[in-house]
């Protein structure tokens, strides 16, 4: 199976194989971030995304097939994400998806960047069904229970920023370049969560959901309150964020895994991290250590998989075509994409 993604601004194709136990292994794996093209603008910009895109993905496929010592013919089918994502990155990636399947007689997989996130721990951990899902990258904060393929049932997401936008924002904030996550992970290192106490959104309620423009707020209010920002002012800045949407995270890990208890009896719940901030290392042993407490286990894929990357997207394209799935050429690209829509599940040969 190759895989393509493009849906944000890592240029990236995947070929993996899935053997009839349902094990998968990654033949080759090439991801192409584009930090230099915005990296003077402090974030991401989606015309420049595209255009990279263009520019890189016939030779990053080529790539692909190469180190996988594969022709392009030999694969069996093609998937790639068609959403949701920067619009303009998206359509470049599906519509090359769409040309080699045409050309080269092969089906097309339309993958949901979400379910791509969601289906790499069984790629990576031959995680069973069903299990709890926290996605925590640059657009999404979600806690999804995966029940099998294309039966997904949100439980909560932000109602604001993403935990990954709330980083990077945090970063830019305190000049600490982008992307902002693995820079504030680092200057928190050497600073003092206990300095500030930086507000908790949402906590006290009952819900799953989250909420990180508050503590954005509290956040740039501190910094200007002490500016001119020396150099451990920054760190303690970013330690202290960081301990709040630590506490954050694990306080609604804990009570979904509560909920998953209570819903799913006799399940030992198995919590999977995905998307970019799964990289966060203090957030892992948050993680860690609600799940002994709350008698689950916790998977945290390898973090060049939690990223952005054209094996998980693969590999959810191998998921969807063992089970007869796969999608006509006239498929939609989509800038928004809820994975619990009722089209993910999996209708064998739509196409
Ligand atoms: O999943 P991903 O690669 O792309 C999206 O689909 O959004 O996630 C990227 C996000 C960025 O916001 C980045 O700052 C964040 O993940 N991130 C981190 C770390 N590494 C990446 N956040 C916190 N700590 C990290 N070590
Ligand atoms: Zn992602």
């Amino acid at each position: 199976m190759l895989g393509i993604e493009t849906s944000c601004d890592e240029t990236a194709a995947a070929i993996v194989s899935r053997d009839q136990s349902g094990r998968g292994s990654i033949r080759s794996n090439v991801v192409r971030s584009q930090l230099d093209e915005h990296a003077a603008f402090g974030g991401v910009v989606p015309e420049l995304a595209a255009r990279a895109h263009i520019t890189y993905l016939d030779h990053i496929i080529a790539q692909a097939t190469r180190e996988a010592g594969i022709e392009l013919s030999e694969v069996d089918a093609i998937a790639a994400t068609a959403g949701p994502g920067l619009i303009g990155g998206v359509l470049v990636g599906l519509t090359t998806a769409k040309a080699l399947a045409a050309a080269l007689g092969k089906p097309l997989i339309a993958v949901n960047h979400l379910e791509a996130h969601a289906l790499t721990a069984r790629l990576t951990n031959g995680v069973t069904f069903p299990y709890l899902m926290l996605l925590v990258s640059g657009g999404h904060s979600q806690f999804v229970v995966i029940r099998g393929v294309g039966d997904y049932q949100r439980w909560g997401s932000t109602i604001d920023d993403a935990l990954g936008e709330a980083f990077d924002k945090t970063a830019k904030l305190l000049s600490l370049g982008h992307p902002g996550g693995p820079a504030v992970e680092q200057a928190a290192k050497k600073g003092d969560p206990n300095r500030f106490r930086f507000p908790r959104p949402l906590l006290r309620e009952a819900r799953l959901d989250f909420s990180f423009s508050g503590l954005k707020t509290a956040v740039r209010l501190q910094a200007e309150a002490l500016a001119p920002l020396g150099e451990q002012d920054v760190c303690d800045i970013a330690a202290s964020f960081q301990a709040a949407v630590s506490e954050i995270v694990a306080v609604r890990s804990a009570q979904a895994l509560s909920r998953f208890h209570e819903e799913l009896p006799g399940v030992r719940p198995t919590l999977v991290v995905a998307g970019g901030v799964a990289a966060n290392q203090a957030i892992a042993a948050a993680l860690a250590s609600v799940c002994a407490r709350s008698d689950a286990d916790l998977v945290v894929p390898p973090s060049a998989l939690c990223t952005d990357n054209g094996a998980m997207v693969a590999w959810a394209g191998a998921e969807r075509l063992v089970l007869g799935a796969s999608n006509a050429l006239d498929f939609t690209a989509r800038p928004r994409w809820p994975l619990d829509l009722e089209d993910m599940k999996v209708s064998p040969n739509a196409a």
